[in-house]
């Protein structure tokens, strides 16, 4: 990005130190940035949605929302078909669903009644011959629809842009991770116990960041977590790699070891499938079980440790609040007393009450009240850590994973990664 090309009111040499090292601070509360993000980040990128699993008959529905638009993602009664709808009545704007998900034939809408279909029509008008006449023609008034909405590995993804690449265009290299995560068993994964929301008062980019593979801050923020034996010291032995398009995965090599108390039959079945990977792929790779945790830009990340599974959306809710979506995964196919050992782990790890959950959370939100004031919003924050370290991961590794990767597992390289992307989506 050139130093003179225009980001709103900035110009990106204000914003972005030219090497990556720093950032602006006022790329976390300023509002004239943020409501530019809604239109060239949100409205433009590929989102994640929600898992195939939550899905699972025609009729079928959720809602959620891409960046700040509120959306209704099903399976459609005629064909069952994926299809996302704006969740908004085309009369006078009323969300038509008001629940978190469901089953259903239609959609009434609660404050007039008209009534949509699953393919998004408008099918019932209340008294309509009496109060329109012939007047109301109702194929011009169907759901504003998401015109791009495709699934990877059961990841359920969608698009405002209809000029946007393809899915699997915009994964690039990170869908070669993800197939690494999610095809470990035959019959794919699936979510289990509901959806977990709630609150966090910060920027949606902090959390994006930090599970892009922040290493750095885990001996300190999660440090009492480490004192109690919850998980392992932190090495520096790791990856930290970035695939393109500002997605990013960081991890140390064989994955943190977060708690004792599981069944030893996991432990097992972790070493079984990384025997299997290496096998497939070869000794080197066997460290890739499990990935780690990673970040597709702009807000979707993972956590695939070596005791659970978790996908994460950071949806933002305003410059200074996100709402936090996040789903426990498992393969389909894995043993009923594993998958619930698995689901346990996750939520006193990173459940809304988990420990390290808490932990972060803590912080991000002293982050985003420090940033608050006329002083607190001046100057930058420090990218530094790591530059010019990366090379190609398949030469560092001696594995044919694609990426450029970093000799240290403490490296800033995917965060200049993610806002080398903003920057450029976000350049006028
Ligand atoms: Fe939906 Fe009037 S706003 S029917
Ligand atoms: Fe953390």
């Amino acid at each position: 990005i050139a130093a003179d090309a225009g980001i709103g009111p900035y110009r990106a040499g204000e914003l972005f130190a030219a090497d990556g090292s720093a950032v602006d601070r006022r790329i976390f509360v300023d509002e004239h940035l943020y409501r530019l993000e809604q239109e060239r980040i949100f409205a433009r990128c590929w989102l994640y949605l929600g898992h195939e699993s939550e899905l699972p008959v025609r009729g079928a529905f959720f809602t959620t929302t891409m960046g700040e638009d509120p959306v209704i993602v099903l399976r459609d009664k005629a064909e069952g078909r994926l299809r996302a709808f704006l969740n908004s009545c085309s009369h006078r704007g009323a969300k038509v669903c008001r629940v978190d998900s469901g089953v259903t034939g239609a959609f009434r809408c609660p404050y007039h009644s008209w009534t949509f279909s699953t393919e998004g029509q408008l099918v019932g008008v209340p008294r309509q011959d009496a109060v329109y006449g012939s007047t109301l023609d109702r194929s011009r008034h169907g759901l504003r629809e998401v015109p791009k909405v495709e699934s990877f590995s059961g990841m359920i993804f969608a698009s405002w842009d209809p000029a946007a690449p393809s899915l699997r265009e915009y994964l690039g290299d990170m869908a070669f991770y993800l197939e690494l995560m999610l095809t470990r068993m035959d019959g794919g994964t699936e979510q289990i116990g509901g959806v977990h929301k709630w609150t966090i008062d910060v920027n949606w980019k902090i959390p994006s960041e930090n599970f892009a593979g922040d290493h750095y801050h885990v001996p300190s923020t999660h440090g009492a977590g480490v004192e109690m034996g919850y998980r392992s010291q932190l090495t520096n032995h790791g990856y930290c790699i970035q695939t393109g398009n500002g997605h990013s995965i960081g991890s140390e090599r064989g994955g943190a070891q977060q708690g004792t108390a599981v069944p030893t039959e996991y432990d097992a079945f972790m070493a079984r499938m990384r025997a299997e990977f290496a096998a497939r792929y070869g000794q080197d790779a066997e460290a890739f079980v499990p990935i780690g945790v990673g970040t597709l830009f702009p807000n979707f990340s993972f956590l695939d440790s070596a005791r659970f599974r978790s996908f994460r959306v950071w949806h933002p809710r305003g410059v200074d609040k996100i709402e936090v979506h996040s789903w426990c995964i498992v393969d389909k196919s894995m043993p009923a007393e594993l998958k619930a050992a698995v689901r346990q782990r996750y939520s006193l790890a990173f459940g809304p009450g988990g420990i390290f959950e808490q932990d972060d959370g803590d912080i991000w939100q002293s982050v985003q009240d420090a940033l608050r004031g006329h002083i607190g919003r001046q100057g930058r924050f420090n990218y530094q850590m790591g530059l010019g370290r990366e090379a190609p991961t398949s030469e560092r590794y001696g594995t044919p994973f694609p990426g450029s990767c970093s000799d240290i597992l403490m490296t800033e390289a995917n965060q200049r990664a993610f806002y080398r992307h903003y920057a450029k989506l976000m350049q006028d």
